[in-house]
C-alpha cells in the first residue's frame, strides 16, 4: 500500500474538523473526496503531505509514518513523492509560468528529461503563450493550470490535488480529468482529488465523503445512479 492514513483526529480549537479518520490509497488508484465548504478537505490534504500536524493519528507512506519526520526530511518527500495542486495556486509571485513549473525540478538538480516533460505539459495544458508571464498577470484557470504543470514536472508518484478544475471552463476541465486517466494508466500514479466536480469524481476508483469529521466511503453505484438521473432530468 502507498499511502495508509489512519485514525487522524484534529480539533481547531474545540470544534472537531477530523474525527477518527483513516484511508488507503494505492498506487494507480484515483480517490476523490467530497464534501461541503468548511469541512476540512484541504486540511486533511495538509495532513497526508506532512504540511500540517493532527492532534493524533499515522500517515504511512510506504509503510514510514511520515508525520515523525524532521521538516528536512518532509520536505525532501514532498519534492520527491509527491505533487500538491493547491486550491489557491500558491506559485511564487516574483517567478514567470516557467520558472514556477520548473522549480521542483531545479531542486532536484534538474534530471535529464525534464524539458521533455515540461514541452509536452505546456502543449497539453495549452500554456505556451503564458509561459514567461507572472501569476499576476495571469486568469484564474492560467494559473490552475501551471498549478497543474508544476505538481506533475517531477513524475511523482502521488498527485494531491485540491479543486483542480474549480477554475476551469467545461472543455479544460474536460483535459485535465483525461491528464489524471493518463497519470494513473501510463504513469501508475496514485491520485487523491478533492473535487465538487462530477467528472473527476465518476473517474474515480473510490469516492469518499467527508461530514462531521467523519469520511466515509460512498458507493459508486450511488454515483452512477445519481448522474443518470441528472442526464435524465436534462434530457426531458
Ligand atoms: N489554522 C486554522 N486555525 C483555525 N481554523 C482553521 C485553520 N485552518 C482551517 N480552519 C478551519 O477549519 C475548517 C476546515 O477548513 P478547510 O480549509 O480544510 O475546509 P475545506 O473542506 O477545504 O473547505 P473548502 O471546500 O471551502 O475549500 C474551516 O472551518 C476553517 O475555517
Ligand atoms: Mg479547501
Amino acid at each position: 500500500m502507498l499511502l495508509s492514513v489512519e485514525n487522524i483526529n484534529l480539533k481547531f480549537g474545540k470544534r472537531i474538523i477530523l474525527n477518527n479518520v483513516s484511508f488507503k490509497a494505492d498506487t494507480g488508484k484515483i480517490i476523490a473526496i467530497t464534501g461541503k465548504s468548511g469541512c476540512g478537505k484541504t486540511t486533511l490534504l495538509g495532513i497526508v503531505s506532512g504540511l500540517l500536524n493532527p492532534d493524533s493519528g499515522k500517515v504511512f507512506y510506504n509503510n514510514k509514518n511520515i508525520l515523525r519526520w524532521g521538516d528536512f526530511r518532509k520536505s525532501h518527500f514532498r519534492n520527491k513523492e509527491i505533487g500538491f495542486v493547491f486550491q489557491f495556486f500558491n506559485l511564487m509571485p516574483d517567478m514567470s509560468s516557467y520558472q514556477n513549473i520548473i522549480f521542483p525540478a531545479l531542486i532536484r538538480l534538474f534530471p535529464r528529461n525534464v524539458k521533455k516533460e515540461l514541452n509536452s505539459l505546456v502543449e497539453y495544458l495549452n500554456i505556451k503563450d503564458i509561459i514567461n508571464h507572472y501569476p499576476t498577470t495571469l486568469s484564474g484557470g492560467e494559473r490552475q493550470r501551471v498549478a497543474i504543470a508544476r505538481a506533475i514536472i517531477n513524475k511523482p508518484k502521488m498527485i494531491l490535488a485540491d479543486e483542480p478544475t474549480g477554475n476551469l471552463d467545461n472543455t479544460t476541465a474536460e483535459d485535465i480529468k483525461n491528464l489524471f486517466i493518463k497519470l494513473k494508466k501510463e504513469e501508475n500514479m496514485s491520485l487523491i482529488i478533492v473535487t465538487h466536480d462530477k467528472r473527476l469524481v465518476e473517474i474515480a476508483d473510490e469516492h469518499l465523503h467527508l461530514e462531521n469529521g467523519i469520511l466515509k466511503k460512498q458507493s459508486k453505484q450511488k454515483d452512477t445512479k445519481k448522474i443518470k438521473a441528472v442526464k435524465t432530468v436534462k434530457k426531458k
